[in-house]
């Protein structure tokens, strides 16, 4: 088959939802109706142990399994899927953010009783960063929720994106009774099933037929058709052109527990979802379908086994093929690499790649050369964009118990920031090096890692500050007049930019009001 006509078929995707909005559940039902999976309680279980670890170490004890979840590679009726999980709960971190500049498209769920909440604003506020279509998935509709009409309300007012309702549910809760599909208005009945079994949901052509009237009940009907009614007037169609610009986001009523609404989830992102697109580098723009192989690599997993202290990088493919045994050129160290042992992942196991392409993910071993951000090419020289370092919002101050060890511990620290476990800040005035995190087990990583790979044993101290900037400004001496009047606010990351850390959030308004010249940039290219 053609190379244009697998791409075609390639959907790359995330999931981002707030803790307990049923990503885990939702992940499980892709993978069942996929085919994946035979027996759901798969994934789920990995996440229950998860969940009641509290330490870093018991959860790197089960490294190897989310190496393995860390992309699950599925076929859906003729489609490729690739779906890029994103730690949400205690390991919720940077690698979160990162593994969404290497989606095509992010699948957002909302809790139907809580409507949006602050974690996904946060990361739509990263898909935003490259405009990424978000498919919606409104979920628990079985329990006693919020109207959906509010709901809709909540992620356009809150979220800023204009919602195009694709189903709309009838009833909800314990009245919940199935949903009508706007465009093939059809009815589908709600049917609570073993959560093993794919639900066959029935289906009920007309809404004015006297079936539909005896399977749903007339009062639910009429409110439905009143909805409906209303929607033609308040909703929003749905646009091609709006959803792939991340404008727009079609909407879809569920229940994950109960298979309910996934079919439809999967029959949206085949048919919507964009396969592979350009990107963009700081040379040139790169095509999908090109015959040269490149990629970038947004995340870096260290394997925490002393006799095997490797790390994989995982790259996204951009364009090209990857095929075994095959020389890659790495752009920064201008050095070629012969990667013999390279990972794919095929949902639940974990494979040695023949060949991927385009808006798949390979695994590169290797033992601290490569770094967040890094371009692979077949000898071009192009560095690709988009992979940024984000504003932290925990921050810590560090210090090695013994005085001597100050040496080691910078250079694990640069370690281990290039790897982006954390980001680095060496303040302008102060001697101590901050670390900055989004989640606050990469702490706990960094204090493990230090500790056994450059056996540095240090202190750290909880340090006022909230939020970092990067700082930015055409004329140098704006910069030189901050760093006069508020040197203690002010540091150097790990590539030597100024950045601002913010005592309150308050003060950060205000230093922005004082200083309108200067631009606090919340991401940072590498
Ligand atoms: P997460 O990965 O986003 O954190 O969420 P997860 O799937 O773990 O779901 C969080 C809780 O919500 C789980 O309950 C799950 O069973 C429940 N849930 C998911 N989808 C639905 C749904 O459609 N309807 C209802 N009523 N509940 C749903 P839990 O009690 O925390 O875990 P468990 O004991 O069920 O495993």
């Amino acid at each position: 088959m053609s190379i244009q006509l697998e791409l075609a078929k390639r959907r790359t995707f995330a999931i981002i939802s707030h803790p307990d909005a049923g990503k885990t559940t939702l992940t499980e039902k892709l993978l069942l109706f996929g085919g994946a999976i035979q027996i759901a309680g798969t994934v789920k279980g990995r996440k229950a142990s998860r969940h009641a670890t509290s330490d870093w170490m018991a959860l790197e004890q089960q490294r190897g399994i989310s190496v393995t979840t860390s992309v699950m590679q599925f076929v859906y009726r003729d489609s490729v899927f690739n779906l890029l999980d994103t730690p949400g709960h205690e390991d919720f971190s940077e690698d979160t953010y990162r593994t969404l500049t290497a989606v095509d498209t992010a699948l957002m769920v909302v809790d139907a009783v809580k409507g949006v909440e602050e974690r996904t604003i946060k990361l739509m506020d990263v898909c935003r960063l490259r405009h990424t279509p978000i498919v919606t998935f409104i979920n628990k509709m079985d329990r006693e929720c919020r109207l959906p009409i509010e709901l809709l309300d909540d992620i356009e007012s809150v979220l800023n994106i204009a919602c195009a309702p694709m189903t709309w549910p009838i009833g909800r809760g314990r009245e919940f009774q199935g949903v009508y599909h706007l465009g093939k208005k059809i009815l589908i009945s709600f049917d609570q099933k073993k959560n093993d079994e794919r639900q066959q949901a029935r289906i009920i052509e007309d809404i004015d037929s006297p079936e539909a009237l005896a399977h749903f009940g007339a009062y639910p009907l009429q409110q439905l058709k009143e909805e409906l009614e209303l929607l033609t007037i308040a909703g929003h169609a749905f646009d091609t052109e709006k959803f792939q610009s991340g404008q727009l986001t079609p909407v879809y009523f569920g229940s994950a527990i109960n298979n309910f609404g996934v079919q439809e989830i999967l029959d949206a992102m085949v048919a919507y979802a964009t396969p592979p697109l350009p990107r963009q580098s700081e040379q040139r723009l790169v095509l999908p379908e090109e015959s040269n192989f490149s990629g970038f690599v947004f995340k870096i997993q260290a394997n925490m086994d002393p006799q095997h202290r490797d790390r994989i990088a995982f790259l996204r493919v951009c364009s090209g093929q990857y095929q075994k045994g095959m020389k890659l050129y790495h752009v920064r160290t201008q050095k070629w690499m012969l990667v013999s042992k390279v990972l794919t992942f095929m949902a639940g196991e974990r494979t040695q790649a023949e060949e991927a392409l385009a808006g798949d993910i390979i695994g590169l071993h290797n033992h601290g050369t490569i770094q967040i951000g890094d371009t692979f090419t077949q000898g071009e020289t192009f560095k690709f964009t988009g992979v940024p370092n984000f504003a932290p919002e925990l921050f810590r101050s560090v210090r090695p118990r013994d005085p001597l060890k100050a040496k080691a511990l910078q250079k694990g620290l640069l370690q281990l920031s290039e790897e982006g476990a954390t980001q680095i800040f060496k303040p302008v005035q102060g001697q101590y090096t901050i670390l900055g995190a989004v989640g606050v087990l990469q702490f706990d990583v960094v204090a493990f890692r230090l500790q056994h790979e450059y056996q540095v044993d240090c202190i750290y101290d909880n340090i006022p500050v909230v939020t970092a900037r990067w700082v930015y400004a055409k004329d140098p001496k704006k910069i030189e007049e901050l760093i006069q009047k508020m040197p203690a606010q002010l540091a150097y990351d790990a590539a030597d930019c100024l950045t601002y850390l913010a005592p309150s959030m308050v003060h950060l308004r205000l230093t922005k009001e004082r200083y309108p010249d200067v631009s606090f940039v919340e991401t940072r290219e590498h």
